[in-house]
């Protein structure tokens, strides 16, 4: 029997986790548990590139890997564990630095977005954001990383610089392929459909949170911006309905002809509430979960010890690897 493919993802404990991370990232994961060698990472270290509260991010960091148990991230079959439990992450993000040239590294579209959001704190950490995933990914011989599509240009920067290191030192990292399922990909903003939605973001009905209370869920859907056209159709020129429709398709499990039969000549109104209804069913019993795994931290503090201790040895022998081929003492 051939091993089973090696997937790895991060997530950042930055603001609060909402339907497109869901939908976009974590939905996968926990869906292609059985199918794969799974680790799973918190990753705190990529969070403060963004200026953070101290206390809160610690906080954040913990909670964030109770919300992954809650959406059903099995630590039975998937290792958790917080990105700066291992040293590695840091320490082979330098040796890729060094084999990453800035042409590259300022082509990152990520960084350019950020900085715009944040003029005051464009920090070296925040420009070599993508050399420390790209640490993160190679250290653990990945096949597979399954992110949202905004994380295909980081994916391609980290296949670039193992195949350089491989080709110049010798072979040393698997190069990884990005998983980007195309349901749920890229979620946009409830309040603008033109942006993707996001943690950061400042409006009121913006995001759906995963903990958000059923009525704060129907409100922000039924306020979701739309067109004046009443329609119900699939139509990627209608930014907003189409968003809305996407968010169903991936919940409901229907295909498309299906629900615009069920809906075309509704109105917005019947659509949004079933929207509400079906958002609010898939993430009661998360909710529950999550409330109940928060009361029992040590519990999961445990987890996230067992997960690191898991995959520490995987980590080591490529950093050792790296640091020997590129005659590091
Ligand atoms: P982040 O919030 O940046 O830590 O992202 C965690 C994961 O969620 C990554 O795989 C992202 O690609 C994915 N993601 C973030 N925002 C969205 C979105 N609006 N739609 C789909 N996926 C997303
Ligand atoms: N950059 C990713 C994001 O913002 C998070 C991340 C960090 C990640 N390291 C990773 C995702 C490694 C996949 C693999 O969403």
């Amino acid at each position: 029997m051939c091993a089973k493919k090696v997937v790895f993802s991060g997530i950042q404990p930055t603001g609060n986790i909402h339907l497109g991370n869901y939908l976009g990232a974590v939905k996968n994961w926990v869906d292609m548990q059985d199918a794969y060698d799974n680790i799973f990472c918190v990753v705190n270290s990529h969070a403060i590139t963004i200026k953070q509260d101290p206390k809160e991010l610690m906080q954040k960091t913990i909670d964030l890997a109770c919300m992954l148990i809650a959406c059903g991230i099995d630590p039975m079959k998937s290792s958790l564990f917080i990105q700066s439990e291992i040293d590695y992450h840091p320490a082979l993000a330098w040796i890729l630095d060094c084999n990453i040239f800035m042409g590259d590294m300022t082509r990152m579209t990520q960084f350019k977005d950020k900085s715009k959001k944040n003029p005051k704190n464009i920090n070296v950490g925040l420009f070599n954001y993508p050399a420390l995933m790209a640490a993160d990914i190679l250290l653990y011989q990945v096949d597979l990383v399954p992110v949202g599509s905004d994380q295909k240009q980081h994916i391609e920067l980290t296949r670039n610089v193992a195949m350089k290191f491989n080709r110049d030192f010798g072979e040393c990292f698997k190069i990884p392929e990005p998983l980007i399922i195309k349901e749920g990909a890229r979620v946009m903003g409830l309040d603008d459909p033109l942006i993707k939605m996001s943690k950061s973001a400042t409006g009121k009905n913006h995001a759906i949170f995963l903990l958000d209370e059923p009525d704060v869920i129907l409100t922000k859907i039924k306020k979701a911006t739309t067109d004046s056209n009443s329609s119900i159709v699939f139509d990627e020129n209608r930014p907003g309905i189409y968003n809305l429709l996407c968010i169903y398709e991936v919940l409901s499990g229907k295909d498309r002809t299906s629900i615009e039969d069920e809906f075309s000549t509704k109105g917005y109104g019947v659509f949004k509430n079933a929207l509400a209804d079906i958002v609010i069913d898939r993430l009661k019993p998360i909710q529950e979960r999550y409330r109940q795994l928060k009361s029992d931290e040590k519990y999961i503090k445990e987890i996230l010890q067992n997960g690191a201790n898991a995959v520490l040895p995987r980590a080591r022998d490529t950093y050792n690897k790296a640091k020997d081929l590129i005659g590091l003492l």
